[in-house]
């Protein structure tokens, strides 16, 4: 019997493989070892020739000495969105700030036109394509925002996509409510009005719908401050919801540790965070997610100081900010090289940030993120020798196999032609 016909429930053993798994305080690097999975865990792993006898009965897998890692973890991701702004790239290239096209009606008000104007299984073929090239680069749990619909009627329909997505393919999903993204038309000079809003209808309807796990803003000068921010932080909270937060992506507001003092998972861009603001994720378990695509679409020269928050001991993960505006990628992969390429992060601490720190930052460290016993069984194979590889080839993806819950999952659906644009 082969492998993928298994029964899940009754196990199989991945045999000879280089396991690499980023760890809290030493990795675990096994040059040929056995992962046992069962009932979509991982029951046992070790060195190969210490595989207990009573696993020697079960299915077989043998990874001919391929690297094998956790499943990789996109934990900051927009990719419930219509339309292209693949104009304002050209703008962008000629030197105009993205400050100044948001000013004038471009920006993240561009595809919250496009996405409100879509319908919902519009926006769902869309999403699933790129969720396809994010299952290819190995990617086995995926945050998503909403943020795009600045409405109670267009947020739910981002968020009902988003549970969708979870239906349809084989992956884990942590759904965000981005309430705070952009001031809505309808609101048009009345921030504090569309604050009330977000806290008094979005976030007690998403949560009554059960559509989102957590809340996040985006704390800027050209977007709220930390003051709205911290209202929007009190209603999610009372709710039951995590917090995140978008903060020092542009300027300084302060915004990571007013997130931190309010338990947030984690905060995200920080290219402007201070010495304060490293102290106090220090004194924090919010973990600091780096999005070096943005970084790299914006033409930014302001370095997130990574060195300082690593020394400091706080968990740094990395993400795509998959989005049609500041990260036009879907890979990952490239997210990691661009992170040690743009952020100096060493190829070892890239991987962490994109499987045990990424799990962190959606408050599933001890559920996925390292190949440990009782842990989920999510997995990826690699036609590569060496961890190092994976941030070091620039653009090149090289998954061998996917495993999800302990389930090699070879029929990744090609992308639908017929898909709108
Ligand atoms: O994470 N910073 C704000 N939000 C997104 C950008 C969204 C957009 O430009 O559409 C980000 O970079
Ligand atoms: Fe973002």
């Amino acid at each position: 019997m082969t492998e993928e016909q298994v029964d899940p429930a009754s196990g199989s053993v991945l045999r000879h493989a280089h396991l690499y798994s980023p760890g809290t305080a030493a990795s675990l690097h096994l040059r040929d070892a056995a992962v046992v999975m069962s009932a979509g865990r991982i029951d046992w792993c070790g060195a190969d020739d210490r595989l207990p006898q009573r696993y020697q009965q079960l299915p077989q897998y043998d990874c001919g000495g391929r690297l094998l890692t956790p499943g990789l973890i996109d934990c900051h991701t927009h990719i419930v969105a219509a339309g292209t702004r693949a104009d304002e790239f050209a703008q962008l290239l000629h030197g105009v700030e993205y400050s100044d096209i948001a000013a004038n009606g471009g920006g993240i008000m561009s595809t919250v036109h496009a996405t409100r104007a879509a319908t919902e299984d519009e926006l769902l073929q869309l999403a699933l394509q790129r969720v396809d090239d994010m299952l290819a680069c190995g990617v086995t749990t995926l945050e998503i925002k909403s943020g795009y619909g600045l409405t109670l009627e267009h947020e739910l329909k981002q968020l009902r996509v988003i549970a969708r997505i979870r239906a349809a393919r084989p992956l884990r999903i942590k759904a965000t409510l981005l309430a705070l993204h952009k001031l809505a038309p309808e609101f048009a000079g009345r921030a504090d009005d569309y604050v009330d809003y977000s806290c008094d209808e979005l976030i007690p309807a998403v949560a009554q719908a059960g559509l989102a796990e957590a809340v996040d803003a985006y704390c800027e000068h050209i977007a709220f401050s930390p003051a709205q921010v911290e209202r929007l932080f009190a209603a999610a909270t009372a709710h039951g919801l995590d917090i995140k937060l978008h903060a020092e992506q542009l300027s300084n507001q302060h915004g990571a540790a007013l997130a931190a003092r309010h338990g947030a998972l984690s905060v995200d861009h920080l290219e402007y965070l201070d010495n304060a603001g490293i102290a106090a994720l220090a004194a924090s378990n919010t973990v600091a997610v780096m999005l070096p695509a943005a970084f790299y679409t914006l033409r930014e020269t302001r370095l997130p100081p990574v060195t300082q928050l690593l020394q400091a001991g706080v968990p740094v993960a990395v993400a795509t900010d998959s989005n049609p505006g500041t990260a036009p990628l879907t890979s990952i992969l490239l997210a990691m090289n661009m992170a040690c390429t743009l952020f100096r992060m060493t190829p070892e601490q890239a991987l962490a940030g994109t499987t045990l720190n990424a799990a962190r930052a959606l408050g599933l460290g001890t559920e996925t993120g390292s190949i440990e016993v009782g842990k989920w069984a999510d997995l990826a194979l690699w036609n590569l020798d060496h961890p190092e590889e994976l941030s070091y080839l620039v653009g090149v993806n090289r998954l061998h196999r996917r495993y999800h819950a302990g389930q090699y999952e070879p029929a990744i659906p090609s992308n639908d032609r017929t898909a709108p644009r």
